[in-house]
């Protein structure tokens, strides 16, 4: 049976072991998948990681408020981990210690699989311009939008983004919420962590286009303030993170165990209403 866990702080919350173990029973993999509450104190991460190595551990998945020091913690990185400036996953081999990130193509396939919303040649707005922001920008532009606006608050940190998607071959627009103004979108993405407050990015409410998908990258906060302002805009196409959810950890799981399991049924257990 080999070893893997979920590690972040806090941790009771994770769907991450429900996922795999589903993932596990429906391939035929022997897996064992664990939580570990990391600790906050300096040093707290690579003393539980170097533990669970220690104890024959295969891989991590990390999360929340990990992400930065499992990057830094690797040997090595892949490219899109080094885009993002972040881990979500990573694999130990003795001495190595592989970090990968898939949370950019999860939100990807979920988007353009699942939910059949093409981006190609689209009008694509994210809001946000922090992590989750830029976990999804390389993603995104592979997929070659029409256009991709990135708006925030902190206007600078947008500017940033644009920066790294310019140089990487992608053409990226930054702006304020108030620029927004008299723009419409065919996909606009949540990437704020307003909604983790029950709070509302200031987008201006015309910015969904007639048939646009209104996706929030939190799961199972329900019917966000985000989400609700789509609805109240006419949008019908709305969803949250689930499905993203999902496809990071199967992505994670081929990367592990060489076999692609099927998320359909994990994204009909874990959907909430967006009520
Ligand atoms: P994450 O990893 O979840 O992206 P983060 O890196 O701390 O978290 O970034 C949080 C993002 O949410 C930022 O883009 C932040 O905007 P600013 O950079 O302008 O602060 C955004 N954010 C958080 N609360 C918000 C709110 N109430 N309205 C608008 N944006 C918000």
């Amino acid at each position: 049976t080999d070893r893997y866990a979920v590690i972040g702080n806090p941790i009771a919350q994770s769907k991450s072991p429900l996922i795999h173990g589903l993932y596990a029973q429906a391939t035929g993999q022997d897996i064992d998948y664990g939580k570990i509450e990391g600790p906050l104190g300096p040093g707290g991460f690579a003393q539980a990681v170097d533990a669970f190595r220690a104890e024959g551990g295969r891989g991590l998945n990390i999360t929340a408020p990990f992400k930065l020091d499992a990057f830094a913690y690797a040997t090595e990185r892949s490219q899109r981990a080094e885009l993002a400036g972040a881990a979500n996953a990573m694999t130990f081999d003795g001495e190595r210690v592989v970090a990968d990130n898939f949370d950019g193509v999860g939100l990807v396939r979920d988007v353009t699989r699942n939910l059949a919303v093409p981006m190609t040649g689209r009008r694509v707005l994210v809001l946000g311009a922090g992590g989750a922001a830029r976990g999804a920008l390389l993603p995104f532009l592979a997929e070659r939008p029409a256009e991709l606006v990135i708006a925030n608050r902190d206007v600078d940190k947008a500017r940033e983004l644009a920066r790294i998607g310019a140089a990487e071959g992608g053409s990226v627009a930054a702006c304020g919420y108030a620029d927004l103004a008299g723009q419409r979108f065919d996909l606009v993405f949540n990437a704020t962590s307003a909604s983790l407050r029950a709070e509302r990015p200031p987008v201006p409410a015309g910015v969904f286009a007639a048939s646009a998908l209104a996706y929030e990258l939190a799961y199972g906060k329900g019917l966000t303030p985000f989400l609700r302002l789509a609805r109240e805009s006419g949008v019908e196409r709305i969803a949250d993170g689930v499905g993203m959810l999902a496809e990071q950890a199967a992505e994670a799981f081929l990367w592990w165990r060489g076999v692609r399991p099927d998320t359909a049924d994990v994204i009909r257990t874990l959907t909430v209403p967006l009520v």
